[in-house]
Parts: C-alpha cells; structure tokens; sequence
C-alpha cells in the first residue's frame, strides 16, 4: 500500500518514540522506504542502531557530519522523499518549526523541504493544552503542515488526558490516507513510451539500442501514483511490469506506434522510449548464412515517429505532450529544436557523455526545456526526475483547471 513512497521519519525526543520502531517495520512491511532523523531528545529513548536496523538504511543524527553534509545531507535528506512525518514530535520540536529556527539537523532539515510534512504531537496533557503549543499548532496548520491530534488516555507521566502518540498501525494508517488522497492527476489519462524498440533483421537478429527503460517505466509509475490512469507501451526491457499499471509491451517501433494511438483519447502523452529510427527495409524470413561473402549490407527506412504523431493538432492530440532528446553535442540548441520539429510541449534533454551515460545507469542530469524556459535540474535518480517531471505535470493541470474555472 505504500509501495515504493519514500518516507522521512523524524524521531523527536518523546517516551512514545517506542512506537516509531514499530512504524517503521510497519512502513517497509507495506511497501515504503524509510530513511530517519534521530534528535538529541529522540536519541535518548531509543538507539542509532534500532532505528538503522529496523530502516535498513543509515540514521542521521548531526547536521555538522562531515560524512553527509559534504554532500548536502540536510538539503538531501529534506528532498529525496515523498513525505516527512515527525513522530513523535515534541512541543520543542513544534516550537522550532513555527519559529523557523534551524540550530540542528531535524530542524534545519525541515526548514529546507518542500515535501508534505505531517506532524505526530506527543507530550504531556497540560504541554498540549498550553496556549504557547497551541498558538504553535495553528501556525504550522495554516503553513499546510497536516497535524494529527494526539489521542487521550493515561500518559507514561502518570496523568490522564490528551497526548497520547497513536498507535503505530494507527499512524500507518494516517500515512496511506495521505497517499490515496493526494492524487492531484486523478480522472487524467496518461500514455509512456519506454525502452528501446528492435527492429528484426531476420529470426534471429535485430537493430535496437542500450535503451533500459528505467526512466520511461519510473515516469508511468509517478504518474500513476498521482492518480493518472497510465498505459505503459514498452518495448523489450528486462524490468518486470509495474503492478497496476496497464503495460503493453511491444518489439517493433510500428507496434509501439500502433498500440499508442489505440490507447488514444489522453490528457498526457509522455515518449521516453529510445526509439530505433530506422528498420530494416527487408526482413529474411529465415537466418541470413555467411556464405562465401565478407560483408553484408542492410538497406533501411525511416520508422514512423511517434512523438510527432501524438503531437499533430488533431481532435485526439493529448493535451500535454513530452518527448525526451539524448544529444551528444550542441544539447539546447538540438532540443529547441526538437520542440518544434515534433510540435511537442516539452522536451526533457539529456546529454549523453562520458560523465552522464544517461543509458542503462541509475542516475542523469537533465535540462527541462519548454518554449519558454530552460531549466537546469540536478544530476539525481531517474525516479526523482520522474517525479519532478509529474510534479510539473500535475502543476500544469492544476493551472489549467484553475483558468477555465476563473473564467
Ligand atoms: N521518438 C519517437 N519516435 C521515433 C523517434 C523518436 O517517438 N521514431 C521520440 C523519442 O521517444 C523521444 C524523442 O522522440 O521522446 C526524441 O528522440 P530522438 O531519437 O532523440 O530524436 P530524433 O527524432 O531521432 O532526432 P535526431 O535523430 O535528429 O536526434
């Protein structure tokens, strides 16, 4: 239920930071990854090594690391997720976040992000109740931050009232409400291209590329995640389906072709399948011999493109089109270019180096290029593009929407 989300859990200082230990096994056991924030305060009701192990991932304690912040850790830490819960959150941990301040990692962390933050209060019944956390409570709510009232029952301290922390399956609970709910692209309709296309030479040979799929499969993933029904058309990768996502996989750029106009009507259209441009003009229908011959020529024929297709002014052109330009050279100006050549709206442009494979790894660097603007994003994980690209998405429709309802 939370597959794949990625999670921030901030442990401030609380007896019921127990029950953080717990939500995490709970987190990963839907699906979700975990990475943690450990206070001085949480730190003292439960160890490092707990929350490392239970995470399976490093716990981070100090913003003066020498380790993580040669990297940025808090800046890292505050982007790479899909969510921050704080939990528990103490009332000096409320305090610092109304007042902006950023003396420490959980802190400055938090002041950095521009996640959705959902806070667990913990503390003491006559701490909730006092107007200072209170006042605090309603500033942080109006900044959009999602609180969680405590529940009321009998305290560790020995008094009656409300400030309970949740129950760990009851905080689960709050946290796949959050994710069903906030599915901004719900209602649209979405095609991705993915991975290579092969064009057969004869039974056994083929023309195709290095093309993994990675980036186009992670785009259908995000996009369906915010909502959108997603038809994934991929062409032969090794990536196993993603689940509830309907994915049509296909060999030849003509398939690829055939079965994204049969998923037509869409509201987006998003080509990230490396294409083979040209195929073969004849296919052997059975395997070419060597023969007495030292060399073999092969003909071939422009394939059709589906980028440009999808993007011609027609009654069933997707609202939003994006393609995708891989360049080796003179990557702006190519990808300018490309906008207008496929009469796309957007061009997601990677350029292919020794630095920025962009083929078959993990990571890329990409410009965001639109008629408007170029903007540089951060070399980072083809899943955080991904949902760059479908925040920008959604921000779009959202625009949209907003203008046809002012007017
Ligand atoms: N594309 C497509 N169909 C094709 C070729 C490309 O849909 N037959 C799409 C790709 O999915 C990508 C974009 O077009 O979104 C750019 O592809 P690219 O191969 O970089 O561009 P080309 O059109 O091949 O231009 P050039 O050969 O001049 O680089």
């Amino acid at each position: 239920m939370l597959n794949g989300k990625k999670i921030l859990l901030v442990i401030s200082g609380g007896i019921a930071a127990y029950k953080s230990l717990e939500l995490i096994r709970l987190i990963r056991k839907n699906g979700g990854d975990v990475k943690c924030i450990l206070t001085q305060g949480g730190a003292q009701f439960v160890t490092p090594l707990s929350v490392a192990s239970l995470s399976e991932n490093p716990v981070y304690t100090d913003l003066w690391s020498l380790k993580d912040e040669t990297e940025m850790g808090h800046i890292r830490l505050s982007r790479d997720c899909d969510l921050i819960i704080i939990a528990p959150t103490s009332a000096n941990m409320m305090a610092k976040m109304a007042h902006g301040m950023a003396g420490d990692l959980a802190s400055t962390t938090l002041l950095a992000s521009n996640k959705p933050i959902m806070v667990f209060p913990a503390m003491n019944p006559q701490m909730w109740e006092n107007a200072a956390t209170q006042d605090n409570i309603k500033t942080l709510a109006a900044r959009g931050i999602k609180i969680i009232s405590p529940a009321t029952g009998d305290m560790a301290c020995g008094e009656v009232g409300k400030g309970r922390l949740p129950e760990a399956t009851e905080m689960l609970e709050s946290l796949i409400t959050h994710f069903q709910n906030n599915k901004p692209l719900a209602g649209l309709r979405a095609i991705v291209t993915s991975g290579p296309t092969f064009e057969p030479i004869d039974p056994v040979r083929f023309v195709g590329n290095r093309s993994s799929g990675k980036q186009g499969h992670a785009i259908a993933r995000a996009l369906s995640d915010m909502g959108a029904s997603v038809t994934l058309v991929s062409g032969p990768t090794s990536l196993k389906d993603p689940d509830d996502i309907k994915t049509i996989r296909v060999e030849t750029t003509a398939q690829m072709l055939e079965f994204c106009q049969k998923s037509l009507p869409a509201d987006i259209a998003v080509c990230a399948a490396a294409v083979a441009d040209w195929a073969p003009e004849q296919y052997a229908s059975s395997k070419i011999k060597k023969g007495n011959d030292d060399k073999l020529s092969l003909s071939f024929t422009q394939n059709p493109d589906i980028l440009k297709t999808l993007s011609t002014p027609s009654s069933s052109r997707p609202a939003l089109v994006v393609g995708f330009a891989a360049e080796t050279e003179h990557l702006l100006d190519n990808a300018k270019a490309k906008l207008t050549k496929k009469g796309c709206d957007w061009v997601v442009a990677n350029l292919v180096s020794a630095d920025n494979p962009a083929f078959n790894v993990d990571e890329n660097q990409v410009y965001f290029v639109t008629s408007k603007t170029v903007e540089e994003w951060p070399k980072s994980s083809k899943d955080d593009i991904a949902r760059q690209l479908v925040e920008r998405i959604a921000k779009h429709f959202a625009n949209k929407a907003f203008k046809i309802a002012a007017e």
